[in-house]
């Protein structure tokens, strides 16, 4: 039996973070193994909200790709490509946006959320209202079966069922209904216990270097009760102890203890923090550094995943056409 397809995408919007790779790149890796994979980098969507600095998305575009492969990902088995690059994406959108109500994008949470927290760009614009049917159009096009999806972007997977659904009423049984596979999600904050994000600046990136992450850490948001050793702090809402977590899971009942009970200090703590770390992070760094000098061998995984991407969304654009206008 043919595996299942998954497609999942990412906005190059800056370099990718560890938020990305423990969220995201990590799931990838994994459903790898069982799925043919699409991986997508979404530069069209970070159109939408990028266009006034356009130049810097294709550079993105790149370290995503770098850090994907670096994280685990086979771009020989799978395919990793550039959604500008394979033009079924723009014209399923356009078909789609003719049969969307206008309702269905206007309600939409994330386009209300966007609007009211992003005030230094003007997103008031047709293509930002029509991104989630692009997002549709991505899925629908490869009849992608499961779609790898962190919670937040539940509501543009439940309107491309939808949009699936009306298509298919109108025009005939095109395309199955896709399902979300919802990751498991390890959520790490950003170092000021923020969302780690590029544009609050708490991010720590695969491409930072040791001494980088290292400062990073010891700038992290922890207990302000506790302001030396030999003060109980705790752990709940510690940043630090987030990351333990994931990075130091041997020990993170130890460290637990010992920070209820004052005996372990914040900068002790964040020390033994940035080790692990570093030593977690150091063998995809040196892949990183080596794919990072090899851009042509990169382009040429990209320009493979396109070729797989045409031939695909060209099989069902055919039957697109075919339904709207019987050839
Ligand atoms: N909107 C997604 C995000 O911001 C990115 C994306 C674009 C995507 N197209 C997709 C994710 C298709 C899954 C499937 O994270």
């Amino acid at each position: 039996m043919a595996k299942k397809r998954i497609l999942t995408g990412i906005r190059p919007t800056g370099l990718p973070h560890i938020g990305n790779l423990e969220g995201m790149f990590k799931n990838c890796v994994k459903l790898q193994e069982e799925f043919e994979c699409f991986f997508m980098i979404a530069d069209l969507h970070a159109l939408s909200s990028e266009y006034a600095d356009a130049a810097r998305i294709r550079g993105n575009s790149l370290e995503i790709a770098i850090d994907w492969i670096a994280a685990g990902v086979d771009p020989e088995k799978h395919h990793i490509f550039i959604q500008s690059e394979v033009p079924a994406h723009s014209e399923l959108f356009a078909v789609l946006a003719m049969i969307t109500p206008l309702p269905w994008v206007e309600r939409c949470p994330t386009y209300k959320e966007m609007q009211r927290e992003i005030k230094d760009k003007d997103l008031n614009t047709f293509g930002f209202l029509g991104y989630p049917i692009l997002q549709a159009a991505d899925i629908l096009v490869y009849q992608a079966e499961l779609v790898p999806i962190g919670e937040d972007q539940l509501p543009h997977l439940e309107l491309t069922r939808q949009i699936a659904r009306r298509f298919n009423n109108l025009f005939g049984e095109v395309f199955s209904e896709p399902e979300a596979k919802m990751t498991k999600a390890t959520r790490l904050p950003g170092v000021d216990g923020r969302k780690m994000s590029k544009s609050f600046g708490n991010a720590i990136y695969m491409a930072d270097s040791q001494e980088d992450t290292a400062k990073k850490v010891m700038s992290m948001y922890t207990d302000p009760k506790k302001l030396r050793q030999g003060d109980k702090g705790n752990p709940d809402g510690c940043v630090c102890f987030a990351y333990h977590k994931i990075y130091n899971e041997a020990e993170v009942g130890e460290i637990e203890n010992s920070c209820r009970s004052g005996a372990l200090g914040c900068v002790d703590c964040k020390r033994s923090l940035a080790k692990k770390m570093n030593a977690a992070l150091l063998e995809q760094r040196e892949r990183r550094a080596e794919l990072s000098g090899d851009l042509k061998k990169i382009e040429s995984y990209i320009r493979k995943g396109r070729e797989a991407a045409l031939a695909v969304t060209r099989e069902t654009m055919q039957r697109v056409h075919k339904a709207l206008f019987g050839s």
